[in-house]
């Protein structure tokens, strides 16, 4: 490592140990023996409108987004070519506070088995396989392109770590049972393999996802009936496994010009259910598991936002116009077999009486057959799925 290297790294391993509390000194040693920097292609995209920085062009923009406490955007739109079309990011090195935190949640001891789903750039399987020694770690990633590149990084570092192409939802039972599964991607359902591949014992780590928001790490322990249980904790988004995707657009696939919505008034701010609390919103999210909703800047002359709610089947929608205030009338239409935002009233009503809980007070206990949420402990059921 030259020495702007070395202080850059510094710099970050500074950052995430003030943000985390303390850093282990085994992933301190980790992230020294795996700079994130050789983990990155040339191609990044930057900022919040994923602009192309190309590391021969602007070297020092490169490095500097390689060691900002961030994700890293390794690639837009499953590799396609977005045109002048809306830019979405489909991997990325996650962010270095998130990569470090969710390294300890795992609590990673030498020679354990790992399944990491989601290798990405490979950065943290080499993290992994530090810790857990060669040949522990076994990563699979479903775009054949980033798994090929990702072994290739890997190799050239020096950290032997199994890549698979393949999707990670069906696990990998050519290597099971493992000590400990982390998903670098988020789920909305859990992949019912996993819970046949992990040992009784051992922990599932994944971001969590609703359609109605990305919010929520998922710790599981298995049990020795192959059920898993624990606790969710709060953190920032993750991208979603592309077959768990929402991916409607209101005029294209939810509302008609012939549809006669139902109109009426509520008090409920539409902000306070889909603005800036994330806590609402995960209760929200964890409860109406096929409602999506988006926001709309000035639908029409005189509203500034709309927020549009709709099922992930596109039969019922409702849509409520907001004006910035957080009290007040707002006007809500409705349409199809189910009052969608009658709904999403009943599940704020919900969160507000249970004492607002935060992500931490929820957890979900995952069986072959379905899954339940509960609150404060696993025999406190609050909802369940299939
Ligand atoms: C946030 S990135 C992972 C970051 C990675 N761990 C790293 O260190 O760079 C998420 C990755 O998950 C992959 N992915 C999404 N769905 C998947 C699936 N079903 N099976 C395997 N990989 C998947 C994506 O292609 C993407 O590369």
């Amino acid at each position: 490592m030259d020495s702007s290297e070395e202080i850059a790294l510094r710099g970050l391993l500074g950052e995430i140990s003030n943000e985390l509390g303390s850093l282990a000194s085994q992933w301190e040693r980790a992230a020294w023996a795996t700079p994130r920097h050789r983990f990155l292609p040339d191609r990044l995209w930057v900022g919040e409108t994923l602009t192309l920085c190309d590391r021969e062009k602007s070297p020092d923009a490169w490095f500097q987004a390689a060691y900002a406490n961030e994700p890293a955007v390794t690639q837009i739109n499953d590799g396609k070519d977005p045109g002048d079309g809306e830019r979405w990011p489909s991997s990325s090195a996650s962010a270095p506070n998130i990569v470090f935190r969710m390294l300890d949640m795992l609590d990673v001891e030498p020679g354990a088995k790992i399944l990491e789903i989601g290798t990405g750039t490979g950065w943290n399987a080499g993290l992994l396989t530090r810790v857990a020694g060669p040949g522990t770690v076994t990563s699979i990633e479903l775009d054949p392109g980033l798994a090929t590149e990702a072994e290739e990084r890997l190799r050239r570092e020096g950290a032997s770590v199994h890549v698979v192409i393949g999707d990670g939802a069906k696990g990998y039972p050519e290597r099971a049972p493992y000590d400990r599964l982390e998903a670098t991607c988020s789920v909305r359902r859990v992949p019912r393999p996993w819970l046949a591949q992990v040992k009784p014992g051992g922990v599932i780590l994944t971001p969590w996802d609703s359609p109605w928001i990305c919010y929520g790490l998922l710790r599981l322990t298995v049990d020795d009936a192959g059920n898993a249980s624990g606790p969710f904790s709060p953190h920032s988004a993750f991208m979603v496994m592309p077959d768990q995707r929402t991916n409607l657009g209101i005029y294209r696939d939810v509302v008609r010009e012939d549809q006669q919505p139902e109109e009426s008034a509520t008090t409920i701010s539409p902000w306070d259910v889909a603005g800036q609390d994330f806590e609402a919103q995960f209760a929200i999210g964890i409860q109406l598991r096929d409602v999506w909703r988006t926001w709309q800047k000035a639908p029409v002359e005189g509203v500034s936002s709309r927020l549009w709610v709709a099922t992930t089947d596109a039969t019922s929608w409702a849509a409520v116009d907001w004006d910035g205030k957080s009290q007040g009338r707002f006007t809500v239409w409705q349409y199809g077999p189910r009052r969608l935002w009658n709904e999403v009233e009943a599940a704020y009503g919900w969160w507000k009486l249970h004492d607002s809980p935060g992500p931490e007070r929820f957890g979900l206990t995952v069986t072959p057959e379905g899954e339940t949420v509960w609150l404060d402990s696993p025999d406190q059921h609050v909802f369940a799925t299939g």
